[in-house]
């Protein structure tokens, strides 16, 4: 059965822990869905995964609509949640209504997600009343990265502790269903958990989140330009990749592949002859 926010919300009345992933394609949806995810974003991390850039800024509302797409395609139970790209939603209630509509329409994900606390509660409010199910996301939030000049824990001072805490109850008040927690200290995150009705999903901030997601590509050992500290290999598939690619050159220049097995053969090779 299609999962929902309802799903997730059982989920955390019942204790059960949820798994995410974040996901960019058709066929790796298909594989997650297939292994039971609970759900799947289509993060503006692909700005790095996919499209190589150093950070998230650059990512547009058009990459967004594409990789969503194929994803949404190939989920028939994981929850489909999508993110907001970097200025398509900060200017104005308006803007964010609007472009949370167009990633529900044209990529037919279940939610959207966007980073911030208390200034993006308004997008969160009218986005929620219009009916597009909200995640928020606290702590290292990527899209910042300039102003916390770096990729650093949030969260570590008292303040900062403090403004978290309320960042979390004020998007919860105004309708989240969810929120992403990264980077935060594990005894925080899971203080947020217990207060907040909604689930946490944790990014580098414990095991006492509700659920947690990582990056596939990192927990599959496929990237490598940077490795967070909260980041476990699953598999080495970057490596099983490499030494594929390194065969295949290879046999290419021998000329062992192709061999008859991975070709056609003809029933008449006399036409040959009739040929030019
Ligand atoms: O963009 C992303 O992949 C994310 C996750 C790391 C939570 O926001």
């Amino acid at each position: 059965m299609k999962n929902s926010i309802m799903t997730f919300r059982e989920k955390k009345e019942k204790g059960e822990k949820i798994a995410m992933l974040t996901c960019y394609d058709y066929s790796t949806a298909r594989l997650m869905d297939a292994a039971g995810i609970d759900g799947v974003l289509i993060g503006d991390s692909l700005g790095n995964t996919m499209l190589g850039y150093p950070d998230t800024l650059s990512v547009t509302m058009e990459d967004m609509i594409r990789y969503s797409t194929g994803v949404a395609r190939g989920c028939e139970n994981a929850l489909v949640v999508m993110d907001m790209p970097f200025m398509s939603y900060q200017l104005s209630m308006e803007q964010g209504l609007m472009n949370a509509g167009r990633l529900m329409k044209e990529a037919r994900g279940q939610a959207v997600k966007l980073e911030g606390g208390a200034r993006v509660c308004p997008q969160i409010r009218a986005m929620t009343d219009a009916g597009i199910p909200v995640m928020a996301h606290l702590g290292l939030t990527p899209q910042s990265v300039n102003a916390f000049g770096g990729h650093r824990v949030q969260g570590k001072t008292d303040d900062a502790a403090k403004q978290l805490m309320e960042d979390a109850h004020k998007i919860e008040d105004a309708g989240a269903f969810a929120v992403v927690l990264e980077c935060v200290p594990a005894p925080l995150a899971a203080r947020v958990s217990r207060q907040l009705k909604i689930p946490t999903i944790g990014i580098g901030a414990g095991n006492g989140c509700d659920g947690q997601i990582l990056v596939y590509q990192d927990m599959l050992g496929m990237f490598n330009d940077f490795t967070p500290k909260f980041v476990k290999h699953f598999s080495n598939i970057g490596e099983e990749m490499s030494r594929a690619f390194r065969d295949y050159i290879s046999e290419v220049r021998s000329g062992a592949f192709p061999d008859e097995d991975h070709s056609f053969k003809m029933k008449n090779e006399e036409i040959l002859s009739r040929l030019y």
